[in-house]
């Protein structure tokens, strides 16, 4: 697998863990074990605005382990850190067409939390499947430009 996901679009698998996502209240203190162990950090943490959370992504073999810290308390994982303190919070499976995918997942009775997808993390594209269908876990589905 290549870091450069860009170059090869038509070579990448669908649907390999692509990251899984951590709810932490300090991206220090929670960064520090992970660290650690050995994982190093991938680029700068970053803001994603439409979710509220400040990233941190740390490099697990072909996958990302990433930090989320809320940035305001209206944040899904403000929320989250409130009712279920912090922990695992979502996995991510990438796909090749998010777009493709939604309109196959709706048809075949998939519940979405957001079905138009918005920004994620490196200029990426996610929607996240509600729980309720996935069996409890939330999933994320996500496209890299
Ligand atoms: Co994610």
């Amino acid at each position: 697998m290549t870091t450069n996901l860009g170059d090869r679009p038509a070579a990448l698998a669908q649907f390999p863990v692509d990251h899984i996502g951590i709810a932490v209240a300090d991206l220090d203190a929670a960064s520090e074990p992970y660290e650690l162990i050995g994982l190093a950090r991938v680029g700068a943490d970053e803001a994603i605005a439409s979710q509220h959370v400040r990233v941190r992504a740390l490099q697990a073999g072909d996958s990302l382990v990433e930090l989320l810290e809320p940035t305001a308390p209206d944040s899904p994982i403000a929320k989250f850190l409130e009712k279920r303190g912090a922990g695992l919070h979502h996995v991510a499976l990438r796909v090749r067409d998010l777009r493709a995918e939604i309109i196959r997942l709706e048809a075949l009775g998939a519940r979405f939390i957001n079905a138009e997808p918005r920004a994620g993390r490196a200029g990426t594209q996610v929607v996240f499947l509600h729980p309720k269908w996935t069996g409890g876990v939330l999933v994320e589905l996500v496209e890299h430009s």
